[in-house]
């Protein structure tokens, strides 16, 4: 459930005294020194500029990538280094504004859009510690901008040109993630083509996360534990570091890298794969010092299009259906309505 709660960041990141909806349970808190997890920096600049031999590469890496963990970082995805510098930076103008500002952008309960400062979501009954702002994206031909004005809608004229930068770099997601896509269906033996109709026109999710330093670090989270939901999670975080994934019974640091984006798949591209391909529970930690910044682009499949995992990849036999057919908004009303819903848990209740 979404509480009402609504802290100031200004004022929290220098309490010592920390109210206790942000104090974990014990089996919960976060260790702040963990081993890297080694996963594969895939370059992306042979197969982007059709070079098969690079592309078999390419498509290698993430195949043995999602068997294990479902998580990748890639380089020379093309695009603009500035365009990303720019997307930092704006996240500045908009979180360090006083909060009554900010709330021109209040997400209400039960809304995925707007800009929220602690609210319980569906991982945990504890609060994380961060500030984000979310918007909806579409591919669609028949809704362009939408991003750019539900920005400067909701935040005033002033903020055209911010609206502006995050419609652009959502539309690089996007093309991004349709590459992402084709890499994808290569690895599982079913064409690069294969998974284009769910997400050629998607309505996907952009999230800012600010995480504001904390003084007590080992006790709260930034993000809980939890797997995404959707299709693939296109992440930049910046050089601060605080993401950990779980992986063989333990949480490892995923090591910052400010050319490459990481790549996660969800639990929607899991049931398209048949349960060949993970996702993984991951979270994220925060710091006593620094703000950190990551930005999330929720790639979402069309609403309209029945989840079910091409035939290539069932059968009878050997590799039998795991998961039952939904829609993307069948599986986000489940998600929100369930603690730590996912695709486990779906099974019971369709
Ligand atoms: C998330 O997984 O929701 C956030 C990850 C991050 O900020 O690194
Ligand atoms: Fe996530």
């Amino acid at each position: 459930e979404t509480t009402p709660l609504v802290f100031d960041a200004s004022i929290l990141r220098h309490q010592h005294q920390i109210p206790s909806q942000f104090i974990w349970p014990d089996e919960e808190k976060p260790s702040l020194q963990v081993s890297k997890l080694v996963i594969p920096l895939i370059d992306l600049g042979g197969f982007l500029s059709g070079d098969p031999a690079a592309t078999m590469e390419a498509v290698r890496l993430v195949g043995e990538a999602c068997k294990k963990h479902g998580f990748f970082l890639v380089v020379n995805h093309g695009i603009n280094a500035d365009l990303i510098s720019n997307a930092h930076s704006y996240m500045d103008d908009f979180f360090e504004l006083p909060l009554s500002q900010k709330q021109r952008a209040q997400r209400k309960t039960g809304e995925h859009c707007g800009y929220a400062s602690s609210f319980t979501g569906r991982f945990s009954s504890k609060l994380p510690w961060k500030e984000t702002l979310s918007f909806q994206f579409s591919a669609e031909k028949i809704s362009p901008k939408i991003v750019k004005e539900y920005l400067s809608n909701t935040m005033g004229k002033e903020f055209e040109q911010f609206g502006s930068i995050y419609q652009d770099y959502c539309e690089a997601m996007s093309k991004l993630s349709l590459g992402i896509m084709e890499l994808l269906g290569m690895s599982l033996g079913v064409g690069k083509e294969c998974f284009r109709e769910f997400f050629e026109e998607n309505r996907s999710i952009m999230r800012l996360n600010y995480y504001p330093p904390c003084q007590k670090p080992d006790q709260t989270l930034g993000t809980g534990p939890h797997c995404d939901p959707t299709s693939l999670t296109i992440l930049h975080q910046d050089q601060v570091g605080g993401l950990q994934v779980f992986v063989d019974n333990e949480w490892h640091s995923i090591t910052p890298n400010f050319n490459a984006f990481v790549v996660n798949i969800g639990d929607t591209f899991m049931a398209l794969s048949n349960g060949k391909y993970k996702s993984c529970l991951h979270r994220a930690v925060v710091n006593k010092k620094t703000t950190r910044k990551s930005l999330a682009f929720f790639l979402c499949p069309r609403n309209d299009k029945v989840v079910s995992p091409p035939r290539g990849l069932v059968d009878d036999d050997f590799s039998p259906r795991v998961y039952p057919d939904f829609t993307w908004p069948m599986l986000l009303e489940f998600t929100q309505k369930y603690y730590r819903a996912d695709m486990n848990t779906l099974n019971a209740f369709t």
